[in-house]
């Protein structure tokens, strides 16, 4: 059961109180090394690629092509997201592409903007039988300003997931993105109050900054697509710095990117267990 759609993860992890693990592609690597995480740890995985990776592309086909094809070849379940996309257009082509959702990134707008807009995204995904997440209430530090102190509030959150029609909900509880060190503090009372009142999975961004433990609390508390990235990256470049430490005269590619490939799939497969989804 290799390619699968992201809903079946997400509501499948979510009807069973699991996490679901959604981790960034950028190079290749990653993304073999995060099938090869999942496949270990025997555990479903969204394998996602930002509108930051495809800048850094310059295009979502190819990384987006190779990525579907990695994760057709796995022996796990495995889906495909588009991952804070702002341009609809950019969305309209990961559709094209057969990627099973979005993340449609309207969050730095007016709330009528960004429901409006967020409205039409949708509308055309599901059309073409794609999930559609969307964020509310801006999870800081996309810019690289960490801006924690964010929070989203359940009644607007309940009248957006309304007005919207989305599969699931993005929610400031607390994280900021690309923290290298794991000092956030969730407000896990919030995520219940969430949980209680929105009536589609909730989406933690920023999560490389959780203690592991508050990781697992996360989902215990209502918690399902968890999204990590920043120490994934860490663990990879750790490795790769080691091993030129350790090997100077390489220069085979191959040679060097081997242990940051296997550094990667080994957090993940870590991760996975934290987040309760196998
Ligand atoms: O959308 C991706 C994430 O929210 C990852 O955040 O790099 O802080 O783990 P992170
Ligand atoms: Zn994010």
């Amino acid at each position: 059961m290799p390619l699968v759609s992201t809903a079946d993860i997400v509501r499948g992890a979510a009807e069973s109180g699991r996490g679901a693990g959604a981790f960034n592609v950028i190079q290749l690597e990653h993304a073999e090394a995060l099938v090869a995480g999942a496949e270990a740890a025997g555990a479903p995985v969204i394998l996602q690629i930002s509108e930051n990776a495809v800048k850094y592309h310059r295009a979502l086909e190819p990384i987006g092509l190779a990525t579907l094809a990695v994760a057709r070849a796995a022996s796990v379940s495995v889906a495909v997201h588009l991952d804070h996309a702002t341009k609809p257009e950019l969305v309209r082509e990961a559709v094209a592409l057969g990627f099973g959702s979005v993340m449609y990134d309207a969050s730095v707008l007016p709330y009528a903007e960004n429901v409006a807009a967020t409205r039409e995204v949708t509308e055309h995904c599901h059309a073409h039988g794609v999930f559609v997440e969307a964020e509310l209430g801006e999870v800081g530090g996309k810019d690289g300003v960490h801006a924690p102190g964010a929070r989203t509030d359940p009644d607007e959150a309940v009248a957006f997931v309304q007005a919207t029609g989305i599969d699931a909900l993005a929610i400031a509880v607390g994280t900021s993105h690309a923290m290298l060190e794991k000092t956030a503090a969730l407000d896990l009372d919030l995520i219940a109050a969430h949980r209680k009142a929105v009536p589609v999975p909730l989406v933690l961004h920023g999560s490389s900054g959780v203690p592991d433990e508050d990781l697992t609390r996360a989902v215990d508390a209502g918690m399902t697509k968890v999204n990590i990235a920043t120490s994934l990256n860490q663990a990879f470049t750790r490795a790769v710095r080691d091993f030129l430490a350790a090997n100077p005269a390489v220069v085979d590619t191959r040679k060097y990117l081997s242990p940051g490939r296997d550094a990667v799939a080994a957090e993940v497969a870590r991760l996975l267990g934290v987040l309760k989804a196998g």
